[in-house]
């Protein structure tokens, strides 16, 4: 049983892995005997601490760091290329002065002996060592690794970074890990003689008081007890380390699979398939309630239309209280009324429609295996890309919506639809990139990066979403079956189950519960930088979302209409988007639970991109929610007769 299940499980979230590293961009390098293999240095990352299991901070630290003493090369360090998505992650890749050659051993090679560490700086270094921050090197473009062991499954993988050093067991004594041991595999390809590919990395940092570089021994590096980090200064530091180049059979094309480890992937297979059932439960519920309900219904009112008709020749006697309408054919001439603030609605809705699409094809594209680990902040990029090409498409659903309520000041719905959710997510970001930079991390996206994102946004984003409304506008909307009265309708007073904010609070539960499951692996990967792959998983959970969302709105206009209140569409668009501000509470419930860290700058961050993160799924799942229900509105009331 199990290993069927785990294949089935491999093959659906690892559907990518198996062609994924052929594609344009990723092609391998191979490489001589002794030739030069680049080794490029990243920022220094915090990780979940292996003491209490939580994580101590959320910042980033770039390599050359005055504070760390690292070595950088004597004609200064480079910047590597990377792509947007991966500097908006966090990367910054640099070149290194480690001189790799392939298939030479080395041993005990120092790199700028003798730096003189300084109070500040050494107490900088041992704060770091304390919240578990991770050296991330990166050797042909493969994270360099420690092994890990999966406590549940006992299985072992690749988890990227290596400490920077250790807290004794006394809890206040620091050791630096200053000698790195780097273990790397290598496959000979069988297209080209004598060439070689870098298929694995591993780190095993340790820590030597002894100045090795003054005498290095052949073959083993002498061990002189551990270096303790002198947290008043004055301490020299020299950072060593060693190659082993060892052959291996692991052929190139799956060496990303050891780094993509799902931590207990029965528990996660079973909660997805509960959340599956749960869903579809949902939705046979919805739709087997609704058919019946009207049905009844629509049989009732054309009934009653021909009994009238009938009345009215005079050949039928009926009792005047079978004629009574009731439920919601009464507010026929009120649903479609335009709901207050149609402008903001309709931008809203534009951008929920943006948004909609260009998730679904990231979460496609990564299924399909176009977006793979090897291709840093590739997912990133492609979802900024398609959200800017993708302004087409909100600018068109906006109109759509303005002119649908009958909306006059076109010219303002073309002109904020591009700059309003856009606009709310830019100045969150900007700000909390202000926090960063005055903190003096790495994680602070350059000014170069954030003038080449307005630049997107204002030169092709805003552009194309103009045109998107302008033919929005062109196009003419579909009249909607019923005619909306002159007189607006009394609304007699409701059930309490159908008061706004009980009624808004439960209808976003049900999708949030859904995507559940998969949100802890992504807040853990999001703050963590572990990399995440689980596409098929995630995949699952869009479709679910997007099923529950609908059912449970169309489920909340429909009882609302019954009870004769016709306001449904900013209750639709709430309810569903109250999926958004769960997301939020979640993110922070996490914090409580994993991440324990002091200062300001840290909190602001956290709860600053949680709250990013709620505000896009809210506006996405609200206009799930309002779409779905306009549909369903659409085909109840085009279903019965009205004089
Ligand atoms: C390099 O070190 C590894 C690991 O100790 C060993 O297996 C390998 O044979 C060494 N290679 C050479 C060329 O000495």
């Amino acid at each position: 049983m199990r290993p069927s299940r785990r294949g089935l499980l491999l093959g659906l979230i690892q559907l990518h892995t198996a062609h994924a590293f052929y594609l344009p961009g990723v092609a391998p390098s191979s490489y001589d005997k002794e030739q030069l293999v680049p080794l490029t240095v990243n920022t220094l990352t915090p990780s979940i601490s292996r003491e209490d299991a939580q994580l101590h901070a959320v910042v980033s630290y770039d390599y050359y760091h005055p504070a760390f003493r690292f070595c950088a090369p004597e004609e200064g360090p480079k910047w590597v290329r990377e792509s947007l998505g991966s500097i908006l992650f966090g990367d910054r890749i640099r070149t290194s002065p480690f001189e790799l050659k392939m298939g030479v051993n080395e041993s005990c090679k120092a790199i700028c002996p003798g730096k003189v560490m300084d109070e500040k700086s050494a107490q900088f270094v041992a704060s770091r060592i304390e919240q578990a921050y991770k050296v991330n090197l990166l050797i042909d473009g493969l994270p360099a690794a420690e092994v890990a062991e999966d406590l549940t499954t006992g299985e072992f993988f690749n988890s990227p970074g290596f400490p920077l050093g250790r807290v004794e067991d006394d809890g206040k004594t620091k050791i630096l890990y200053n000698h790195w041991d780097i273990v790397i595999d290598y496959h000979k390809t069988t297209l080209a003689a004598g060439k070689y590919r870098v298929v694995q990395v591993l780190v095993q940092p340790s820590s030597t008081a002894v100045n090795r570089y003054i005498e290095p021994q052949k073959g083993a590096c002498p061990n002189g007890g551990p270096l303790v980090l002198n947290e008043n200064g004055g301490q020299t530091i020299t950072y060593t380390y060693s190659v082993y180049w060892r052959e291996s059979t692991m052929a190139w094309a799956t060496r990303w699979d050891k780094y993509l480890h799902v931590s207990d992937p029965s528990i996660h297979w079973f909660s997805l398939i509960s959340s599956t059932c749960f869903a579809l439960l949902l939705l046979a519920l919805v739709s087997s309630i609704l058919a019946r309900a009207l049905h009844k219904d629509i049989q009732r009112y054309n009934r009653l239309d021909n009994i009238n008709l009938d009345d009215l020749n005079g050949t039928s006697a009926v009792d005047d209280d079978v004629q009574e309408d009731s439920g919601w054919k009464l507010v026929h001439g009120d649903v479609f009324r335009s709901p207050r603030y149609p402008m903001l609605l309709s931008v809203m809705l534009g951008s929920g429609a943006q948004l909609f699409v260009m998730v679904g094809f990231t979460v496609a594209f990564a299924l399909i295996g176009f977006l793979s680990p090897s291709n840093r902040g590739f997912l990133t990029t492609v979802s900024l890309l398609l959200y800017t090409l993708l302004g087409f498409v909100g600018g068109y659903v906006s109109a759509r919506a303005y002119k649908t309520y009958g909306g006059e000041n076109w010219t303002l719905n073309m002109a904020s639809t591009p700059f309003f959710v856009p606009g709310i997510v830019f100045t969150m970001f900007f700000l909390m990139n202000l926090f960063v930079w005055s903190k003096g991390s790495a994680g602070a996206v350059p000014l170069t990066t954030m003038l080449a994102l307005v630049g997107i946004w204002f030169f092709i984003s805003v552009p194309l979403s103009i045109a998107g409304s302008w033919f929005g506008f062109k196009v003419p909307v579909p009249d909607p079956p019923t005619r909306v009265n002159q007189i607006p309708r009394q609304i007699p007073p409701g059930p309490s189950s159908l008061r706004p904010i009980p009624s808004i609070l439960l209808t976003g539960i049900l999708p949030f519960c859904a995507i559940f499951v998969e949100l802890y692996p992504i807040l853990t990967s999001l703050w963590t930088g572990r990399i995440y792959y689980m596409f098929g998983f995630l995949f699952i959970c869009y479709g679910i979302m997007i099923l529950t969302s609908a059912c449970t709105t169309i489920l909340l206009v429909y009882f609302l209409l019954c009870a004769e209140d016709y306001r449904w569409q900013w209750r639709a668009f709430l309810g569903s988007g109250m999926t958004g501000v769960y997301v939020f509470i979640i993110a922070l419930w996490f914090w409580v639970t994993r991440i324990s860290f002091g200062g300001l700058t840290g909190a602001i961050l956290y709860v600053g991109y949680s709250a990013l993160i709620g505000f896009l799924v809210f506006v996405l799942t609200g206009s799930i929610g309002f779409v779905s229900s306009y549909w369903f509105l659409f085909r109840i009331y085009g279903s019965i007769k009205v004089d």
